[in-house]
């Protein structure tokens, strides 16, 4: 994502389904420890309702949501900087997702990859757990519409496997504005670099689903076990550009091993990377040597994480009360977008601003 501009609204959301990991920071948290040192206006909300499509334990989402927060600001994201909520705290959102579900046609939730992939999945093990295909996944990217567009976001920060969630509020927004009259912020398109971490399995995604994370939290053996698991078996494939730009680099290497050398172009100094790349051009017999390397990396990476975490001052008692009071920073503007919509609709002002 490029710049924020002076006083944009800046708006994303994690889901809490467990412990952050590698994906959720690069392609995510990052961009929000970035924004959040900007004159832009920062809202970072720990998606709960989201996650009711996944989760279906009461006392495990509570906990989860908690947690998330916690990790929130020992990832370095500042209370002071910017307005840390938890979705259903602003139950307004539902309302929205309702309104905007009139415009939105169910073909293209049908499109949508998630939903696509949960179906496969389906199809795959029609006695997979849970509900599966509820109405409530379908409509995931109606409810993600809501959430950016009641707050009127110039600009949501997401990693690249939620370009197409974003390229759906866009849509439905357009489309509302089209019937009802200009009353949504369209948010501004995302730049071309959103990151897309692979998993440790080598496959194109790390996700909490498909249990190929490396975490924050990971302590250095889990991080040294999880990296030796990395599949580097194939034989290096010939590179045929003389750039050393990882970009260019990295999708020609086996998966696994392509995911090493990400992880070492985002953690590591560019020479130590650049060395590594001249060996794996030399051909040589050098897995171990980088995996040792990148397990450094990460390590170094996630200790003061995880010392901030487990920091009692992050871990008081009143965090209830602390995303309560954030929420309520957050609610006149979204009661003003939700009521503008329905006046634009003709249902008319509702109980709360009577
Ligand atoms: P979630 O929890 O699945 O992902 C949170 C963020 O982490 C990014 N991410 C990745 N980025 C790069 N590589 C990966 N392997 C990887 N895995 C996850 C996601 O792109 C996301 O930015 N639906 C959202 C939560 C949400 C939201 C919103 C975001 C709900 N409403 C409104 C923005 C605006 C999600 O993907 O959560």
């Amino acid at each position: 994502m490029s710049t924020a501009q002076s006083n944009e609204v800046i708006l994303s959301g994690i889901r809490p389904t467990g412990r952050l990991h590698y994906g959720n920071y690069f392609g995510a948290i990052w961009h929000f420890l970035r924004l959040q040192q900007t004159d832009a206006c920062c809202y970072y909300f720990i998606a709960d309702y989201h996650a009711l499509t996944t989760i279906t334990d009461r006392q495990e989402i509570y906990r989860a949501t908690l947690d998330m927060l916690r990790t929130y600001v020992a990832c370095g994201l500042d209370p002071e900087k910017s307005v840390i909520y938890r979705q259903s705290d602003l139950p307004c959102t539902a309302e929205l997702t309702l309104l905007l579900g009139m415009v939105t046609n169910i073909g293209h939730l049908e499109r949508g990859t998630t939903y696509k992939d949960k179906l496969a999945k389906v199809q795959d093990d029609p006695k997979i757990a849970g509900n599966p295909l509820s109405y409530g996944l379908l409509g995931y990217p109606v409810l993600m519409a809501a959430d950016i567009l009641i707050v009127r976001a110039d600009a949501v920060p997401v990693g690249d496997d939620q370009r197409q969630h974003l390229e759906m509020a866009c849509d439905i927004a357009a489309k509302f504005n089209h019937r009802f009259g200009e009353v949504l912020h369209i948010p501004r398109p995302l730049g071309r670099d959103a990151l897309r971490l692979p998993g440790l399995d080598g496959s194109e995604k790390m996700g909490k689903s498909e249990n190929n994370t490396l975490d924050l939290l990971d302590d250095p053996q889990t991080v040294l076990r999880k990296i030796k698991a990395v599949p580097t078996t194939t034989d290096p494939l010939p590179l045929d550009t003389d750039s050393d730009a990882p970009e260019v680099v990295i999708p020609k290497m086996p998966p696994g091993v392509g995911v090493l050398y990400r992880l070492l172009s985002l953690l590591a100094p560019e020479d130590v990377y650049l060395e590594f790349l001249g060996q794996y051009r030399a051909g040589g017999k050098f897995y171990g040597a980088l995996k040792k390397t990148v397990a450094e990396h990460v390590s170094n990476f996630n200790a003061p994480i995880i010392e901030k975490y487990h920091d009692p001052a992050n871990n008081d008692t009143s965090i209830e009360d602390f995303l309560r009071e954030n929420a309520k920073r957050v609610t006149p503007v979204a009661l003003e977008t939700v009521e503008a919509c329905r006046e634009a609709m003709g249902i008319g002002r509702s109980l709360y601003r009577a």
